[in-house]
């Protein structure tokens, strides 16, 4: 790493990142998840704390190794997750990469048991934490979220980045092998339009984002 103050054009700022999956458990044994491997926030994060920023990177359950400068605070549920970006707080910028459950079940105490009938498992809708970040009191200079989309990327992400209260969405096709692999394609949407970049492997994509946040702060 360059060392010279040039290089670490986010020197100072605190900047916060959550990725992976989260597990949301339906008994002591058992959760439901997805595909997220956590690999482009860990590689969001790394790129970050190269450009000199402080990181905080809250994840989810992944197996893979913390970049070297980030701050890691693992956790398992999109509830423990909110609590954690609140913790986190303040922040200069937020990058919202994690792949959140969007609904818990009530964990029973005790391991559910075949019976007669397999058990319905009512869900619950879990808080928005980009959304309440960007709207809430202690909203971050820059807040940036991922929006996973399997058809109309653009469409759905644009409506997104208003919903949400956004300033940039990094669309995010995920039709093809993109949850786990390697690579990307990704379309960085703000108020000033739609960028579309080529597909790139996911540290690439990390290095140029990281670079427009510093632009940007
Ligand atoms: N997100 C979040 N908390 C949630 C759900 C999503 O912080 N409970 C964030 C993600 O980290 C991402 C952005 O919101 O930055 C978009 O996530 P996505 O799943 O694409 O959007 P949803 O609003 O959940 O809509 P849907 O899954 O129905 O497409
Ligand atoms: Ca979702």
């Amino acid at each position: 790493a360059q060392l010279d103050g040039g290089a670490r054009r986010l020197a100072g700022k605190h900047i916060l990142v959550t990725a992976g999956p989260t597990h949301e458990p339906i008994d002591p044994v058992r959760y439901i998840a997805n595909r997220s491997s956590g690999r482009q926030g860990f590689a969001i994060a790394g790129a970050l704390a190269r450009l000199g920023a402080r990181v905080t990177l809250i994840s989810g359950p992944v197996t893979l190794a913390t970049p070297a400068g980030v701050t890691r605070i693992d956790v398992e549920t999109a509830r423990q997750m909110a609590d954690a970006v609140d913790a986190a707080l303040p922040a200069d910028a937020a990058v919202m990469v994690a792949a959140v459950g969007d609904w818990h079940a009530e964990a029973t105490a005790q391991k559910r048991k075949k019976g007669e009938t397999p058990p319905v498992i009512e869900l619950f809708e879990n808080p928005d934490i980009l959304a309440l970040l960007a709207r809430g009191p202690h909203r971050p200079g820059l807040v940036v979220g991922f929006a996973a989309e399997t058809e109309q990327v653009i469409e759905h992400a644009t409506a997104k980045r208003t919903r949400k209260g956004a300033d940039w969405i990094v669309a995010n096709d995920v039709s093809g092998d993109v949850m786990g692999g390697e690579a990307n394609t990704v379309h960085l949407v703000t108020a000033d339009g739609v960028e579309h970049w080529e597909r790139l492997p996911k540290a690439e994509v990390a290095r140029r984002l990281a670079e427009r946040i510093a632009d940007a702060l």
